[in-house]
């Protein structure tokens, strides 16, 4: 090993950057391990010396709260030793954007922290995986990625952790940052860092580093023309502690679900409007009478990201003003 080079962990959770496609074009996702990843790179030894560590093994349709606190604290230890110089994290790109944005709030560090996935599996023709991963080393590698807070490398573009969404089911090109664009971009190792983050991460956030408290229940439910107020019954009755209503338009939904939202806060049920158009701002007390009925609004946060940050601050309170603060801050 060239001890000269960068240490970087490299903490393998699964994914399609993982899988293996079968003869009726079918695959599974989470085969290969992250040592059989690195091997297919041996251009990797030019960038960094990695070790490989298998946290999960799992489609990223089954992380979970508890596949995240086991991984934010590996994350924490291997960066809390001063050798490290930065952790890459291989990852399904289903809910790679949940994982990312729940690291950038709990782990305590300046140094980078790269989610990479793919879209292809490892044995499909043309994967992709293998130059993502060559590209997310080298930016977990580089030194202007610290303070970046944790970042998302795919198909040549950095993205931050609070903007990226994945947006297309297939295509390679699936990540975007529709509302404040790019973090930067990656060409075989190349980087152009574009400028930081506008709002708190990592070393700054009052979330890291991880404590022991659990994390509550927060649900996500999709408003649709007609929706009725069933579900969010339902969920308060079966133990909600919040609710994120991926609203139509800027975050609206229609009179009945709206009642029930009501009726949701009066039973000290947190609930979030969001949008499902996957971009813009939801804005306070516009069609809705957000001060009025005690509703929190996600601004730019998507619904995943929004049960994300609110999940975290019900750890913390359950105070409505208290919690909108974080919207306006995280
Ligand atoms: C997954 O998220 O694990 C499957 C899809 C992918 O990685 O692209």
């Amino acid at each position: 090993m060239d001890s000269a080079k960068p240490l970087i962990h490299l903490l393998a959770t699964g994914g399609t950057i993982a899988g293996a496609q079968n003869a009726a074009g079918g695959y599974a996702a989470a085969v290969m391990s992250g040592e059989e990843l690195l091997a297919a790179v041996p251009q990797l030894a030019n960038l960094a010396r990695i070790e490989p560590e298998q946290v999960a093994r799992l489609g990223s349709q089954d992380m979970d709260e508890a596949v995240w606190v086991k991984l934010a604290a590996r994350a924490q230890a291997v960066l809390d030793e001063p050798a490290t110089a930065g952790v890459v994290i291989t990852h399904g790109t289903d809910t790679m954007e949940e994982t990312a944005y729940f690291l950038n709030l709990v782990l305590r560090t300046t140094k980078p922290v790269v989610l990479v996935g793919a879209m292809r599996p490892a044995t499909a023709i043309s994967p992709d995986g293998p130059m993502n991963l060559y590209n997310a080393v080298a930016v977990a590698a580089d030194p202007a990625a610290v303070g970046r807070g944790v970042l998302v490398v795919a198909n040549d573009e950095v993205h931050f952790a609070r903007e990226v969404a994945k947006t297309n089911t297939t295509q390679v090109g699936t990540f975007k940052s529709l509302n404040r664009g790019l973090a930067g971009l990656v060409h075989r190792g190349r980087i152009h860092f574009f400028g930081p983050t506008v709002r708190r991460h990592t070393a700054d956030s009052e979330f890291a580093p991880l404590g022991g408290t659990a994390l509550p229940r927060v649900d996500i439910l999709h408003a649709h023309a007609g929706m009725r107020r069933d579900l969010i019954d339902a969920a308060v009755a079966t133990g909600a502690r919040g609710l994120v209503i991926a609203g139509v338009g800027a975050g609206n939904l229609p009179a009945g679900a709206l009642t029930a939202c009501r009726d949701a806060v009066g039973a000290g049920v947190a609930i979030v409007r969001s949008s499902r158009t996957g971009g813009g701002v939801v804005e306070r007390n516009v069609e809705i009478d957000d001060d009025g009925l005690g509703f929190l609004v996600a601004e730019e946060l998507n619904p995943q990201k929004a049960r994300v940050l609110l999940m975290l601050g019900l750890t913390r309170s359950t105070d409505a003003v208290t919690l909108q603060a974080l919207f306006q801050v995280y």
